[in-house]
Order: C-alpha cells, then structure tokens, then sequence
C-alpha cells in the first residue's frame, strides 16, 4: 500500500489525523487528508464550547461539516470530546451539582444523539487526572462538584445514549508507566471489575525532547489493552525534524501494531503549518504537503511503500 490510511487497514488499523473544519476550502489540505487518512477527529469543532455555548441551544453546523466529508469519503469518525475542563463555556462552572449533573448528561445525550451512528470511538471523557506524581483528579466543575462519581456518570450516559459507539477515556502524558496513567489503569480496572461500560483508552501521545516516545510505551499500551479494553493513538505529534523524528515516528506506530488491541492511530493534524504546536514542526508533512522523513518512516512501519 502506498498511503497511511491504506496500509493501516492491510494491518487491521485505521490512520486518522485531526481536521479543522475552517481548511476544508483549501484545496492541497482537503486533497492530503482524502489520500492519505481514513479516519478524522474534529480538531475543536465538537468540544463543549462549540456546540453548546449556550444551555441548551446546539451549534453542530462546523463539526457536521466535518462529519459530512469524512462520510463522503468513506472515513471513520472520531468524537472528540463530550466532558472536559477545558474549551468548557462559563455558564457551565455556574451550576450548582445537581443542575450540572442534568446539564452534562443533557450535552452528552444531545450530542453523541446528533452522531449517533456516525462515530466510530467517543472520547467520552478527556483529561481527568493530574500531572505529576500524586495520580489524584485534576479540580474541574465536574470533579469539584460531582465528586469522582462524575466519570462513571458520563459513561453510563454514553453507553445508552449510542449503544455502538466505542467509549474512550483519553489522556496526555499518560503514555508510558507513571504515576498518571497508573491512575488511569485503576480507574479502567474498577469500571471492569464492577461493570461500568468502557471500551477504550486513548493515549493522545505529544512528544517533544522533554517528554520523548517512552520507553515502555508499547508495555503501557498492553497493560491496558489486558484490562479487557482497545488501545488507540489519538493525537499523536512529535516535536524535532528529520531523522530523529522520523525514528520516533516510526517507533510509535510499531508500538501500536505490536498489541494486537491497539486499533487505531491518529495524528494531531494534517500539516506542520496548522499544528496547534505554534512554533513546531511535529506532523507528517510540512507546511507545503511534502512527505517528511517522518512521513516515510510512518509508511515503512505500517508496511507500506
Ligand atoms: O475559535 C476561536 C476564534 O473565534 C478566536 O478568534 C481565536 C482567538 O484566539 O481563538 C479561536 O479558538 C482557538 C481554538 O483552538 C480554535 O482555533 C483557541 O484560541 C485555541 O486555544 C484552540 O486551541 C486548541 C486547543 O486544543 C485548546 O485547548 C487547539 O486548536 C487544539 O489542537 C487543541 O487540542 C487539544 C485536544 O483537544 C486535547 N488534547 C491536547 C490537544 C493539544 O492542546
């Protein structure tokens, strides 16, 4: 196979990138993205403060447009994100526990209801834990006032409101064995162990030279993948250039293909020049859509050429 997405499905994989909905007139963007990947995560365009700014009143017009491409062209969807503290409007950090209880299974009925069907993996809650060492919640309205209860909710929300999408829990620096992703591990073994529906973790997977493709990645991605659940990439950039770049890239995708639960790899945009990495090179193709060494690296490691 001689694209990304193509060689991932001859693996049983998809490859996905991040779209920004406002690039879909530009015609080297749409073009890259329809070759190359077959599977989309709208990059903003279906957080909280995009479709609902408002109580109540939802805005799907730009994430639609994303979802109406991707199914033109025969690619998957992910969703990204239903509960998360950030891109989260005020009014939502207003409302005493229980009216924001109804208020996020409300958000989460209405918008996983608009998709239903259309999405392949919902990243049902993003972001929960706290970096460093005490593997503790991060402070969020939802942590603050519905106490850790707040995830099991979301999910239980999830599962009824599309019984076929796949429901993820996503997070950063959660990709090799530390003290955050052990409280990840933890909170998937207990919803296992007492039944609460989830069906994937997502490791979203920013790596720069302060925080490198782990070493125990692919131990990490299967200590998970143990537990009963799928594995996936979810937005996978990799700051640096050339050769070093490349060699990581590939790395992390073999770490994927070598857990055989790990279905899927996203990277976190099209080109450098759109990457949320302001001052970055992190992605696959430059700011021209040429191939980078990373690009090829990815391609070898997928099995294609
Ligand atoms: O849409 C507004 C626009 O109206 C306004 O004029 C402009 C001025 O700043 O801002 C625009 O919003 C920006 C938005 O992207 C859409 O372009 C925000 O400022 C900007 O902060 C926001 O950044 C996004 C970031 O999440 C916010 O947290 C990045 O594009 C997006 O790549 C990034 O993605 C996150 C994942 O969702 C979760 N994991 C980490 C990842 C990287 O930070």
């Amino acid at each position: 196979a001689s694209t990304l997405g193509a060689a991932a499905a001859e693996k049983g994989r998809y490859f996905g990138t991040a779209v920004a909905a406002n690039h879909l007139g530009e015609s080297a963007y749409v073009s890259t993205l329809d070759t190359e990947f077959n599977s989309v995560t709208p990059e903003n365009e279906m957080k909280w403060d995009a479709v609902e700014s408002t109580r109540n009143s939802f805005n799907f017009a730009a994430a639609d447009q994303i979802v109406s491409h991707a199914q033109s062209k025969g690619m998957k969807v992910r969703g990204h994100t239903l509960v998360w503290h950030s891109q989260l409007p005020s009014w939502v950090g207003t409302l005493a526990a229980a009216d924001l209880r109804t208020a996020m299974n409300n958000h989460i009925n209405q918008v996983m209801g608009h998709y239903k069907g259309k999405i392949h993996s919902w990243d049902v809650v993003n972001e929960a834990f706290q970096d460093g060492s005490s593997g503790a919640r991060r402070s969020s309205p939802f942590q603050d006032k519905l106490g850790n209860g707040f995830i099991e909710e979301a999910f239980r929300t999830a599962r009824a409101a599309d019984p076929a999408a796949k429901l993820c829990y996503n997070d950063y620096n959660t990709d090799g064995v530390n003290a955050k992703s052990n409280a990840v591990y933890n909170l998937v073994k207990d919803f296992k162990a007492r039944g609460v529906p989830i069906d994937c973790v997502g490791f979203q997977s920013h790596f720069n030279s302060a925080s490198p493709v782990p070493a125990d990645y692919q131990a990490n991605l299967q200590r998970f993948a143990d537990l009963g659940v799928d594995v996936q990439i979810t937005e996978l950039d990799i700051e640096g250039s050339g050769t070093a770049q490349a060699t990581s890239y590939g790395n992390a995708v073999k770490a994927c293909l070598a857990v055989s639960r790990c279905t899927g790899i996203t990277v976190w945009g099209v080109t450098d020049k759109y990457s949320w990495r302001a001052s970055g090179t992190p992605l696959l193709f430059d700011g021209n859509y040429n191939k980078k060494a990373a690009y090829t690296a990815v391609l070898t490691a997928l099995g294609g050429s």
